[in-house]
């Protein structure tokens, strides 16, 4: 298929008109990939959303093409965000195909390198606060309220209606809801997006809705607990979040679809992580893995009964933080003299085993 990107191919589903700027980096049209092994190990028929394989690496792009689009369909010519690294990514790229500028807020030290380096090629204007995502996030929506430039965080409703797509997608590539949708939260776009998704899917298309369970970080998780955390910690960057913009409806879509939302440790995280890409090839930024943590977690404690269809949305690419994975590494990788025979050696020793 000649995929046409995602305003084009959805428009039938989105608020777009022939008056809709064309823009497109062929984001949406994510695989959907079984993984035996998890399955096998949890008892579930798992698949992952591999939302790392858009443009700029993240789900973000789903929403941002859209936001963008309509933001110079009415005359925006500079957009502005908060970020904890993937939306500033995606909002410069879509921003620099647009020609026009971007402006982003992110908390000082704490966004990947991969992100960073992404927001400063695509050539956005950088501001960095010594404060976290909640602080940035306040910051300018105030300042989009008092000037002509647009805001293009989640709480713009174009953003969730780009990404609301992904829903579509899952119910196309499965032929159906899964029974259970496992994703991470940390601002709570992206789940509300995938809830009215599947709701709007099915009523046009008698798909099913499934469960929504929620994941966020223990240290940032301020819908689990009710309560804004003022100083949220985790090694889930993306998902360093303590008072989530769309609250009340993450709530809604964990109550209408009877799901749950749960926290994660960072270690539990960490485990997810590294076995996500040691059993079955993909490698997923740190935030993305809550959701493979959060269903171990839950297969554990038999709350997901056996044989059910679970997608895991994965929301970014591992290569965005190379830092992290580095850092989970506890041997040293072995240092051989530049001499075949040792290197054979070696080779022959680990393969006998
Ligand atoms: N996973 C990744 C990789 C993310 O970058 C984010 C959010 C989430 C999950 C959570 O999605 O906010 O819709 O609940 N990143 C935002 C950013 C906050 O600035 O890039 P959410």
């Amino acid at each position: 298929m000649n995929w046409a990107g995602l305003i084009k191919h959805y428009s039938e589903y989105l608020p777009v008109s022939e008056k809709t700027p064309e823009l497109t980096l062929k984001e949406g049209n994510t695989p959907l990939v079984h993984f035996p092994n998890l399955s096998e190990q949890l008892g579930i028929e798992l698949y992952g959303k591999v939302e790392g394989a858009n443009p700029t690496g993240s789900f973000k792009d789903r929403g941002m093409v859209m936001a963008v689009a309509k933001a110079i369909e009415e005359g925006s010519n500079s957009v502005i965000c908060a970020s904890t690294g993937n939306t500033s990514a995606s909002a410069a790229a879509y921003a620099a195909k647009a020609g026009i500028c971007a402006i982003i807020v992110i908390p000082k030290g704490k966004v990947a390198m991969g992100k960073l380096a992404q927001a400063i090629m695509y050539g956005a204007e950088i501001v960095e606060i010594d404060g976290n995502f909640d602080d940035a996030l306040k910051m300018v929506r105030e300042l989009s309220k008092k000037t002509d430039v647009t805001l293009v965080n989640s709480v713009n409703p174009y953003r969730l209606e780009g990404q609301k797509t992904a829903a579509f997608e899952v119910c196309d590539q499965l032929g159906i809801a899964p029974d259970i949708l496992a994703i991470p939260v940390g601002n709570a776009g992206n789940i509300s997006a995938y809830w009215k998704g599947f709701k709007e899917y099915h009523e046009l298309k008698q798909t099913g809705l499934p469960k929504i369970f929620g994941f966020e970080a223990e240290g940032a998780a301020a819908i689990v607990k009710n309560q804004v955390i003022e100083q949220p910690e985790t090694i889930a960057t993306a998902i360093r979040i303590g008072n989530p913009a769309s609250w009340e409806l993450a709530i809604a879509a964990r109550d209408e679809s009877n799901g749950a939302i749960n926290s994660v440790t960072d270690k539990e995280i960490a485990n997810a992580f590294k076995l996500l890409a040691s059993k079955e090839g993909i490698f997923a930024e740190p935030g993305s893995c809550a959701s493979i943590a959060g269903l171990i977690q839950q297969c554990e404690k038999g709350t997901i009964e056996k044989g059910s269809k679970v997608v895991a949305v994965l929301t970014g690419n591992g290569l965005k933080d190379p830092q992290t994975a580095i850092d989970q590494l506890d041997v040293n990788p072995v240092s051989l003299p530049n001499d075949e025979k040792a290197v054979m050696d070696y080779v022959e020793s680990m393969v006998s085993q």
